[in-house]
Formats: C-alpha cells, sequence, structure tokens
C-alpha cells in the first residue's frame, strides 16, 4: 500500500509521462504542417498567375500598353513573360509574350490540332484536350497538333502595343 506521498509522487509522474507524450506528438504535428506550408509556399511562389487584359480594339487590331507586362510592387525592370488579351469581339484569346523590351509575339490561342483553347504555362502553350504543345513564338513542339500557332505581327511604339489582326 503507497502512502499519501508517494501516490502523489505516482501521480505527478504518470501526469509528466502523459504531457511529454503530448507535448512530442504536438512538435511533430506541428512541423509537419509548418513543412507543408513551406512547400505549398515554393509552390505557390514559383508559378506565375497569369494577368488577362482586355485592350483597346481598333479597326484593324488590339491596342495594349507595355505596362501591363509590370509585376505590381516589384522592381522597376521586372516583367510579366506573357499577359493573356481576352476580348469578346475575338474567339480565341491572344497570348502576348514579351521577349525583350523591343520584341513581342501574339499568338491565337486556338490548337492546331481540333481548335481547343490554349492554356500559357511560363514559356510554352499546351492543350488541354491532347496535350499538344507550342512555343512562346508559336512553334508546335509536341503533337498530336502538326502545325505551328498562328501569329500577329506586333508593332511597338514607345509604350504601346499594336497587334495586327487584319489576318484573324
Ligand atoms: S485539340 Fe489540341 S491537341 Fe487536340
Amino acid at each position: 500500500m503507497l502512502n499519501r506521498k508517494a501516490r502523489s509522487l505516482n501521480s505527478w509522474n504518470h501526469f509528466k509521462r502523459k504531457w511529454l507524450m503530448h507535448r512530442r506528438k504536438f512538435i511533430q504535428t506541428s512541423c509537419a504542417a509548418c513543412l507543408s506550408l513551406t512547400a505549398l509556399a515554393g509552390a505557390l511562389s514559383s508559378c506565375q498567375t497569369t494577368k488577362y487584359v482586355s485592350g483597346k480594339l481598333g479597326t484593324d487590331g488590339l491596342f495594349i500598353n507595355t505596362d501591363e507586362f509590370k509585376k505590381a510592387g516589384k522592381r522597376k525592370d521586372s516583367y510579366r513573360s506573357f499577359i493573356v488579351v481576352r476580348n469578346e469581339a475575338l474567339q480565341y484569346p491572344v497570348c502576348v509574350y514579351r521577349l525583350s523590351d523591343a520584341e513581342y509575339t501574339a499568338l491565337w490561342m486556338s490548337c492546331t490540332h481540333q481548335g481547343a483553347e490554349l492554356q500559357a504555362s511560363g514559356d510554352f502553350l499546351q492543350c488541354p484536350a491532347h496535350g499538344s504543345e507550342f512555343s512562346n513564338k508559336g512553334k508546335m513542339t509536341n503533337g498530336p497538333a502538326d502545325r505551328d500557332l498562328r501569329t500577329f505581327p506586333v508593332t511597338v511604339n514607345k509604350n504601346e502595343l499594336f497587334i495586327d489582326l487584319r489576318r484573324v
């Protein structure tokens, strides 16, 4: 039979063991959660969100301000590699890539295989229907499509781009 002091000590030890087990479990769970959050933050920062603009439709094409490529809140010379022009007057969007200050490409986002709308992802466009891929210059890099994308001439005038859509 244990005396009162021994029982109290026994109960304290039991409490300490339980507390240590909870603490260990808490640390393991917290570390797993931290690692997951860190991985998620890394994944999110590596994927660029797509910027959509409507542009200004003229008689022969679209006008876009080059400032649309500037990344908000970033350094002065930080630019997006592409933007997507969605205009209700157009059947498909136009993906505009900024290759340099003076060089841009404008690509019709219609797959040359069966006409599905393409998705821009970094420096290439991909077809969600059957997986064809195209470069940021419209070259077909992966089938089943067997033709390059339709492209449009782009003229740079100070801080304005003109995309000539007369061949749409
Ligand atoms: S429609 Fe694009 S790969 Fe088939």
